[in-house]
């Protein structure tokens, strides 16, 4: 089994009903109702976000305007007065929910701790008071380097509460890469952990914020927040170094929202992309609380009971969106868990979810696979009746696992949700609403109310039916990114004006290649640039090049994506070495090692290969398509006659 191929979507015609039952108790409870909807949106985009930011969020004050479209710049609810951490915490408060389960928590160890929304409320406001002494203010950026407990959750919304934009690290990202993120964003304070757990290990997340800020390296860092979590010993630097659990209990839980603009930066989030810095996607308060409020909502048809599970990490996207802001913002209850599968418990997903009557599960393709391998005896054995609702993330389904899931998790009765979004675009774009629209295994289906989604080919025209093209947004949408941190021209060309923009249209571009088929559903088809899926995982190969390229040993790289059954890709590096040194299995594994401290643990390397050349045009460009051919051991396929030197090719096939 492996990553969908164009043949096996193209021959996908199996189609799944939403169960009677599921539909009439559904938000959105049919096509016709989805039509509806969707034809109400396109018609004014602008009246119909509106009318829902009205009815759904708190304002301390209305907008002025509700958009204005400077392409290719959005500003959305013009004027108005919001507060993010307001609207996941102090509007519940007078309401039935005071009580109710804001946050459960699965430690890796298998500690608990479940957080009301009263209790939440209070930790947030201490948090933020903690982070007020330190001397942040409004606008000032917060790192944020934290595993999987409760206060990563906790830290976001103190920072939101207080108007500090935040900028969270994956904690799998190496000291290297956190350094470069924190200068990039200047931040003012980082909260981290003494460590984190992970796979029958401890991360030392602490002792890599100290490595990252050794030597002044981030100068703008006055103080380090640090959370004990492991209980290991760490570095401490008096002055900077500051526990969370000393100061907490002299610390007021009485602190006001501030009262942010629309517009005002709620968080920066760092993603890769085509060449070797990565960008910080910058998101702002108001579109971005009502898109993740709505995209959750009906998404994932939430009722006041649910219990709520979404297994990414707080460090992507998807735990901003969909474990923090959007189930907070409806008053859900949002399940943390910190572990991940491993060999010693294989079957801990399934575990949880009987464990706390998991209602809606949310999780990515490639953990599905991987589930697919371990067998069917552990879901088998758990009550998994409780699910109601199945999603994807990440990475295009292949129909298989798809089918898998369904079966043997969703018994046949869960309709599942493939959505389709990015980090950019800060909710799901195109996805069913389980409700109303009829699945098929591997299409993320349709674009949400609102969503102005299509195919279209470099000049910016619409493609035919089944042909495929880029996938292509044509109006902005309220959560969508504002800009690059701090490059402007960086978000224009990157996004915009990749399809050349015509009579001052512009068409955001998102990355990934689709095909729409008879039916209007959408099949993405992944990437179409330089960037890598790995175990769901967006990884840049300029990313991996620039960090192999710093090690003294090697002259040349090129990264490329390598099939892989389980992660959907792997890397696979193409390494010419410099001179004076020679390839041998210590050297491999030591610029594997070296890709590791440079960019963190899921950049690694599966394979590197020591070629002498690199395929390259006359013009010296790296052929990249000749190298994923090889890398995947496939034939190398297409016009070869525009290389600099054919022999180079050989001698690569020739030792393949
Ligand atoms: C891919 C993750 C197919 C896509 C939320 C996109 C998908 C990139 C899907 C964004 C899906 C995400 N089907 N491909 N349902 N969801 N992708 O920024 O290539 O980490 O451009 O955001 O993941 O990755 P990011």
């Amino acid at each position: 089994m492996s990553q969908p191929t164009i043949e096996s979507i193209l021959n996908e015609k199996r189609l799944f009903e939403p169960p009677a039952e599921f539909a009439n108790q559904a938000r959105i409870n049919g096509m016709a109702a989805y039509d509806a909807l969707y034809e109400k949106a396109a018609a004014d985009p602008a009246a119909f976000w509106a009318e829902l930011a009205e009815k759904e969020l708190h304002w301390f004050k209305k907008w002025d305007q509700v958009l204005d479209w400077q392409p290719p710049f959005a500003k959305w609810f013009v004027g108005g007065k919001i507060n993010i951490s307001y609207n996941c915490l102090d509007r519940h408060l007078t309401t039935e929910r005071r009580n109710k389960a804001a946050l459960i928590w699965e430690g890796e160890p298998g500690d608990e701790r479940t957080l009301t929304y009263a209790q939440l409320h209070r930790e947030v406001c201490q948090m933020a008071n903690v982070l007020k002494d330190l001397g942040v203010k409004k606008g000032d950026r917060v790192g944020l380097y934290m595993p999987m407990i409760p206060e990563a959750a906790i830290a976001m919304l103190a920072c939101a509460r207080i108007g500090a934009p935040h900028t969270v690290v994956f904690g799998g990202f190496s000291a290297e890469a956190l350094r470069d993120r924190l200068n990039d964003a200047e931040a003012k304070v980082v909260i981290t952990a003494d460590g984190g757990f992970r796979k029958d290990k401890t991360i030392p997340l602490k002792a890599a914020v100290d490595k990252a800020l050794e030597n002044n390296a981030v100068p703008s860092i006055t103080n380090v927040l640090v959370v004990q979590r492991t209980q290991e010993d760490i570095y401490w630097q008096d002055g900077r170094d500051v526990w969370w659990h000393e100061v907490k209990p002299t610390t007021s839980a009485k602190c006001e929202a501030e009262p942010m603009d629309a517009e005002d930066m709620l968080f920066i989030l760092y993603t890769s992309g085509t060449t070797g810095k990565p960008k910080g996607v910058v998101h702002t308060t108001g579109g971005y609380n009502l898109y993740t409020h709505m995209t959750f909502q009906w998404t994932f048809d939430h009722k006041e009971n649910d219990v709520y599970w979404c297994t990414a990490d707080v460090g992507w996207i998807t735990g901003h969106s969909y474990i923090v802001y959007g189930p907070l913002s409806n008053g859900a209850t949002s399940l943390m868990y910190e572990g991940v599968p491993r060999p010693s418990n294989p079957g801990c997903f399934w575990d949880v979810v009987e464990k706390y009557g998991v209602n809606i599960f949310y999780t990515a393709p490639t953990a599905i696979r991987a589930f697919i391998k371990m067998g069917d005896d552990r879901p088998n054995a758990r009550d998994l009746s409780s699910l109601r609702i199945l999603g994807t993330v990440g990475e295009p389904s292949n129909p298989e696992a798809w089918m898998w899931y369904h079966k043997v998790i969703g018994g046949e009765r869960c309709p599942i949700v493939d959505t389709w979004w990015q980090t950019e675009t800060g909710g799901f774009m195109l996805t069913p609403l389980p409700g109303a629209t009829p699945t098929k295994p591997g299409s993320a289906t349709k674009p949400f109310p609102g969503i102005l989604a299509d195919v279209v080919d470099l000049d910016g025209n619409p493609v035919g039916d089944n042909e495929g093209g880029y996938l292509v947004v044509k109006h902005p949408w309220p959560s969508m990114m504002r800009t690059v941190y701090g490059n402007d021209e960086r978000f224009r060309r990157t996004y915009w004006e990749h399809i050349a923009p015509k009579d001052g249209k512009y068409l955001y571009f998102a990355g990934d290649g689709a095909r729409r088929d008879e039916d209007g559903y959408f099949w993405v088809m992944g990437r179409v640039d330089d960037v890598l899926s790995v175990s769901g995982h967006r990884l840049g190969t300029m990313e991996i090049e620039s960090a192999l390229v710093s090690h003294p040993a090697v002259a040349e790289a090129a990264v490329v994506g390598r099939k892989d059954e389980i992660k959907g890709e792997d890397v696979y590096a193409f390494v010419t070495l410099e001179g004076s040194f020679s390839a041998s299995d210590e050297l491999k594994a030591e610029l594997k090692q070296h890709v590791v401290d440079e960019i963190g643990i899921i950049a690694r390397p599966g394979e590197i290969r020591f070629t002498d050349a690199l395929p390259k045009t006359r013009s010296g460009k790296i052929i990249r398509r000749f190298l994923r051919n090889l890398a995947s051991g496939e034939e190398v396929a297409g016009d070869t006659t525009t290389m600099e030197d054919q022999s180079v090719l050989d001698k690569l096939r020739a030792g393949a």
